[in-house]
């Protein structure tokens, strides 16, 4: 079942993203220990996690109550790197919104052996399971780095970028040649079991992802068309990357 905001602006997705955090949190934390937040990186979230910061001071949520989990790092890169998602995380998310930084995590922060996937796994399962996911989408249609061809069972495993992913992501480094090009990723089965999702799109070359991920095939070729057997997903797009969507009229909830 799915609910699509379409936004004019990433500062009105950003808020209505922290408003759908900040209620599961409460809702959580109301009947449970800690709310579980699967947290993710990229350019996309950004205005959602400012947004965050500023809401969460002013709601009931225990800040240090919340249990955080990246979707996915980079393997091929040092810890203390600028671009790493663990220093990412940190930079965008720990910090801002005073998390406890033990109780954030990121895939291989660990120690990068073969168990570290499974290690991962396990750690999500042992805190209970992901309340709600934060997701955005790859022009490629991946959802964390769960490239075209992945399993949608998949669980957490050491993946391969896409060369088009590399791409992409190139202009956080300063060539072409220092992208990584492998990652350990959180697997699309492992993200279905989140309770809640919530997948966030800006931009015209987001159009197509999306919309294929909405409206088209259920298919391995495009990863992120999995959410569209998920109970419960929230998708906030702006104009241009909702422009492609036909059938968002019959979707669970349409909000302009
Ligand atoms: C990255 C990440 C994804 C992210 C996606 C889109 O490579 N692994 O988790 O959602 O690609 O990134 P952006 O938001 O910068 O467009």
């Amino acid at each position: 079942m799915t609910s699509l905001y379409v936004v004019d602006t990433l500062a009105e997705g950003g808020q209505i993203g922290a408003e759908e955090i900040v209620e599961a949190a409460v809702r959580c934390q109301r009947v449970e220990g800690d709310f579980v937040l699967g947290v993710s990186t990229g350019s996309t979230p950004g205005s959602t996690w400012r947004a965050l910061a500023g809401r969460l001071g002013e709601s009931s949520v225990d800040t240090g109550r919340i249990q955080a989990f990246a979707l996915d790092e980079y393997l091929d890169i040092e810890a203390d790197h600028p671009e790493s998602y663990r220093a990412v995380v940190r930079r965008q998310i720990t910090l801002p919104l005073g998390l406890n930084p033990e109780k954030v995590r990121c895939p291989g922060d660990d120690g990068r052996d073969l168990q570290a996937p499974q290690r991962y796994e396990q750690a999500i399962r042992d805190a209970g399971g992901i309340d709600l996911q934060v997701l955005g989408i790859g022009r490629n249609g991946h959802i964390a780095f769960n490239e075209p061809g992945s399993s949608l069972a998949s669980r957490c495993r050491v993946a391969a970028l896409a060369e088009q992913t590399r791409q992409d992501n190139s202009r956080f480094f300063s060539s072409q040649e220092e992208v990584p090009r492998y990652c350990i990723t959180q697997g699309i089965g492992t993200i279905m079991q989140a309770r809640q999702l919530l997948l966030i799109a800006y931009g015209t070359a987001k159009a197509e992802a999306l919309a294929a991920a909405l409206e088209g095939p259920i298919t391995a070729a495009v990863p992120a068309s999995a959410i569209q057997l998920h109970p419960d997903v929230v998708v906030v797009a702006d104009r241009s990357a909702a422009s492609l969507l036909v059938h968002s009229a019959n979707y669970s909830a349409l909000r302009l």
